[in-house]
């Protein structure tokens, strides 16, 4: 089986290809064609990862990376509530054009199925667990952009053929994260730092944190099987940034101080994913609890530490999104 993956140097995208490659994990081989053109600056690859270092747009418009490919796994794209809000036509290009062109691209040469990374951002502001059906009202520019290629994902799958589906992650965490401005990866630097941890709010703002591998073997069962259009992949437990912080305090052994700075705007109140449908239609089941999860990726920081590399975006900024 030939998946090519773009964003292959991201958080996600070096998981997912440490997996597709790794031994063990997988019953068959799979050759990964691995495309990112390295705007986020990772400094990071899955080992034994050879990677094309391509934009999706000329990925799109060669097309020629896209023959005899099995499975398109598209990660690629600008990640960021803050970065959409501030630069939404960029976000837009980036989000939604880019999907469109490979959507197209990866028709045109015949490509059987078409994974695309969207969010719980698209879902919005959803009163109870997130599901498949419920009225999306995206909180965000972010979200709005994950929503609109989301549709074009659909609409590609009943206008060309292609099988597509949009699995709608909840906020992903785990090794790989280091340029992340994500908050459960801020946080975690933050203790390990011995910085004062920032709360946006009264801290009792919830999301549903997914530990990266669980996530990636979702990733995983959706470019062999069928399945619908949309799927929600999270582990369907709320978790408040409180009781995170307490995880992590905990795993740590430390008191981190608390201040308590403004909610944001745009900010979704409560998120947490109905994982149902994915569990029917994947046989998939996320196996890592919170705690086990947060050990591993304060772990993989703390080793970081003992040997520093060179600081990136999300160390420097510690911008949590
Ligand atoms: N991390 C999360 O919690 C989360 C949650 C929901 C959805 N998602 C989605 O999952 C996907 C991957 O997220 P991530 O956290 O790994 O992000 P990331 O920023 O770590 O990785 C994205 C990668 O895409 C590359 N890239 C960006 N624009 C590109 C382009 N035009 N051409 C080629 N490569 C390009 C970047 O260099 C980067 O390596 C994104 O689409 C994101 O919206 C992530």
């Amino acid at each position: 089986m030939r998946v090519l993956v773009t964003g292959a140097a991201g958080f996600i995208g070096t998981n997912l290809c440490t997996l597709l490659l790794g031994d063990g994990l997988l019953d068959e081989g799979v050759e990964v064609v691995a495309v990112d053109n390295l705007s986020a600056e990772t400094g990071q690859l899955a080992p034994g990862v050879e990677l094309h270092e391509v934009s999706c747009a000329e990925l799109a418009e060669s097309g020629e990376l896209l023959r005899e490919i099995d499975a398109v796994v598209h990660l690629a794209g600008k990640p960021s509530v803050d970065f959409a809000n501030d630069h939404p036509m960029e976000a837009f290009d980036a989000n939604v054009r880019d999907t469109v062109a490979l959507l197209i691209a990866a028709a045109e040469a015949g490509v059987g199925r078409f994974v695309y990374a969207s969010s719980n951002a698209a879902a919005g502001n959803v009163d109870g667990p997130v599901h498949e059906q419920v009225l999306t009202r995206p909180a965000s520019l972010y979200g709005a952009s994950k929503l609109a290629a989301e549709a074009y994902c659909i609409a590609a799958g009943e206008s060309y053929g292609i099988e597509t589906v949009a699995l709608r992650f909840s906020s992903v965490y785990g090794p790989h994260s280091r340029h992340k401005g994500s908050v459960i990866h801020k946080l975690i630097r933050d203790v390990i730092a011995g910085r004062i941890l920032i709360v946006h709010g009264d801290g009792e703002q919830s999301r549903d944190f997914i530990f990266v591998e669980d996530l990636c073997r979702a990733v995983v069962a959706a470019t062999r099987q069928p399945c619908a259009p949309v799927l929600q992949i999270g582990t369907g437990e709320r978790v408040s940034v409180n009781e995170l912080i307490d995880v992590i305090a905990d795993i740590a052994d430390a008191h981190p101080e608390i201040e308590h700075g403004e909610t944001r705007l745009g900010d979704v109140r409560e998120s947490v994913s109905d994982i149902s449908l994915a569990r029917e239609q994947l046989g998939w089941e996320p196996r890592v609890d919170l705690r086990e999860g947060v050990r591993r990726t304060y772990e993989y920081y703390r080793a970081r530490e003992a040997a520093p590399g060179e600081q990136l975006a999300g160390e420097r900024e510690g911008a949590a999104t």
